[in-house]
């Protein structure tokens, strides 16, 4: 079967221009939905056996500052099984990490791959690096935001319960990166957000603002009340490592358990990026109850990254 190219949908807005993935908010709400469908669509194709090789020949870098399993192996093995290939960059293998400046390093890079992707923990760094690029630039997660998790979120959700739009998802735990995109997330895709977040780790109040329906809730019980997706991620993302004592102590009462989810709708679904700390931000058992669907969201970074590539490069 051919595979409709993304290039061909109606929904692109542009033409040779370049376009970076930095934020949710780099995309239409149309242009998010069509990525999860085409996801869909390659999902299918695989699982099926079919080739789909709409990005042979093409190359990307990857800049990887922090550590990554599920997306730095998204990425490379969507571009192998898309035809093409990705060359990883460590943070001990680049320039960069001896002071080469990153807008030499994006320029370089340019003439060189048909695309970039970067984890780094400063999000100016990845927005520097995008405006001295002329390929697209994917935010492969900075400590502002995540993108590329939540297509895979929303496409899991689709999968299983339909069109999210105007349902209603709780964030419970720390008001980061992932809370971040989860905020943008309700603006694009259309659905009611309630965070709990513990004091002095809510997310930034002007990035709340821009929600439709967004609305910091008193405790993680009143964030869940009859949620259709109830979300969480470490208490310690990459970079708070030594405040990792301190935060156990505070983030305590915000674990996602069985009890918890009581309060939520009887379909509800949960859903945490991974990985995860068993005991501490999720009970020890929670991510293989039958209403966790960790796994199948792990595997759907696979998917909608494939997507994501072929939008932006063909
Ligand atoms: N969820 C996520 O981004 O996983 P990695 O850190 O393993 O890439």
């Amino acid at each position: 079967m051919a595979a409709r190219m993304a290039g061909q949908d109606p929904s692109r807005t542009t033409g040779s221009t370049k376009r970076d993935f930095l934020t949710l908010g780099d995309c239409t709400p149309d242009e998010l939905r069509y990525l999860i469908d085409r996801a869909i669509e390659l999902k299918r194709l695989r699982a099926a056996g079919a080739a789909d090789q709409t990005l042979l020949g093409r190359s990307i870098a990857m800049i990887f500052q922090l550590n990554s399993t599920r997306t730095r192996v998204a990425f490379e093995a969507g571009m192998a099984q898309l035809g093409g290939n990705a060359i990883v960059l460590g943070r001990a293998d680049s320039q960069l990490g001896r002071g080469e400046p990153i807008e030499d390093t994006a320029r370089v890079l340019s003439e060189m791959v048909d695309a970039v992707v970067i984890r780094t923990s400063l999000h100016e760094e990845v927005e520097r690096f995008a405006a001295s690029a002329s390929v697209p630039v994917i935010n492969a997660m900075t400590s502002r935001f995540h993108p590329c998790q939540l297509l895979a979120d929303m496409q899991t959700y689709q999968e299983l319960r339909g069109s999210i739009a105007g349902r209603t998802v709780a964030f419970v735990g720390d008001g980061y990166n992932m809370c971040n995109s989860y905020i943008e997330a309700a603006r694009q895709w259309g659905f009611r957000l309630r965070i709990a977040c513990p004091p002095g780790y809510t997310p930034d109040a002007r990035l709340v603002a821009t929600g439709n329906d967004v609305v910091l809730a008193e405790s993680p019980r009143e964030a869940v009340e009859n949620a259709d997706l109830v979300v969480t991620d470490v208490w310690s993302s990459m970079g708070h490592e030594e405040e990792a004592q301190r935060r156990r102590a505070v983030f305590q009462p915000y674990q996602v358990n069985e009890a918890l989810l009581e309060h939520a709708r009887p379909e509800v679904l949960f859903m945490h990026c991974l990985p995860a700390h068993r005991g501490e931000e999720v009970s020890p058992t929670l991510l293989d109850d039958p209403r966790s669907v960790v796994w199948q969201e792990a595997g759907n970074r696979l998917h909608t990254q494939k997507a994501l590539l072929e939008f932006l490069l063909t």
